[in-house]
């Protein structure tokens, strides 16, 4: 695996294989790496000829100062992970190269960014798209790969790609969890092993609701069963969403059907997490 920091020399090593016709997969990071995240590289291997990964903690998506610097940062572990799993490239700036000058532009999706993470992280998703335009012009990709476990980040990502005309094709792959059914996220390492027990709530109160909403088709009383099941534990609800993967908004009529999908956040202590799940899967 090469590992570069140079937008200059990554560029010359994609023109190259691009005049060789290959194909260029590209899997965005911010390190920390878990199966989640090499579940996209593994994805990305199928249809790319060369895969592509970039880490880079974007500081311009953390609203929280705290939550940026306590953002885990594993750099060589997560170089032999990538190296091992047949990541071809590593692309490994610095704040410097990506924010050489501070940048003005700011991005608006809509009710897209308003709504679940949107409503409680402002800011954020104009960070991500910002940092994810960036990259998209450094790697020029033919494929990128996006988890569905930051399902409103997939949407924007997709309302980008659109709405920019990027050349790029946008692929989601699944969550990946936990075998108790916590979805791996590099916040997790910032969990205490008695946190990581709490943290299954998450997955709990998911399943709970789809299965209220599957036989009752009461999303009030899906609702209220996962602010019952937060009452009694130390993690706390910031939202529980009931909405379509088309708008983000959420769903008042036609719960059994394949866009409804169920959308989870809150703290343990003050680590936030987030979760989702399709109604039908
Ligand atoms: P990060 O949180 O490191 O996630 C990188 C990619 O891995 C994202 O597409 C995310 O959805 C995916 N991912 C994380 N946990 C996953 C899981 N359990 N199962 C499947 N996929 C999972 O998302 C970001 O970084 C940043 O916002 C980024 C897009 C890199 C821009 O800075």
């Amino acid at each position: 695996m090469i590992t570069t920091g140079s937008i200059a020399e990554i560029q010359s090593l994609i023109r190259k294989y691009k005049a060789e016709g290959k194909k260029i997969g590209f899997v965005p990071t911010m390190g920390a790496l878990h199966d989640g995240h090499l579940s996209l590289v593994n994805k990305a291997r199928e249809k790319s000829d060369i895969v592509v990964s970039s880490i880079y903690v974007n500081p311009t998506q953390f609203n929280n100062q705290e939550d940026l610097q306590h953002y885990p940062r594993k750099t060589e572990q997560d170089k032999s992970l990538l190296g091992n799993c047949g990541c071809d490239i590593l692309f490994l700036p610095s704040d410097e190269i990506m924010y050489a000058d501070k940048s003005i532009i700011s991005f608006d999706f809509g009710p897209l960014d308003k709504v679940m993470e949107g409503e409680f992280r402002p800011g954020h998703f104009s960070g991500v798209a910002l940092i994810v335009s960036k990259l998209f012009n450094i790697v020029q990709p033919d494929f990128a790969y996006f988890g569905q476990k930051d399902l409103q980040q997939l949407s924007i990502i997709k309302t980008l790609v659109k709405d920019l005309l990027f050349n790029i094709e946008i692929v989601s792959v699944p969550i990946k969890r936990e075998p108790h059914g916590l979805a791996m996220s590099s916040r997790n390492e910032r969990l205490s092993e008695e946190d990581r027990k709490e943290a299954k709530i998450f997955y709990e109160a998911l399943n709970a609701a789809k299965n209220i909403i599957s036989e009752k088709k009461s999303t009030e009383e899906a609702k209220s069963k996962v602010q019952e099941l937060f009452k009694n534990h130390k993690a706390e609800l910031e939202y529980f969403e009931i909405v379509s993967d088309k708008d983000l908004l959420p769903k008042s009529e036609n719960y059994l059907a394949p866009d409804t999908v169920l959308c989870i956040a809150g703290f343990i202590g003050n680590v936030r997490l987030i979760d989702n799940m399709y109604i039908i899967s």
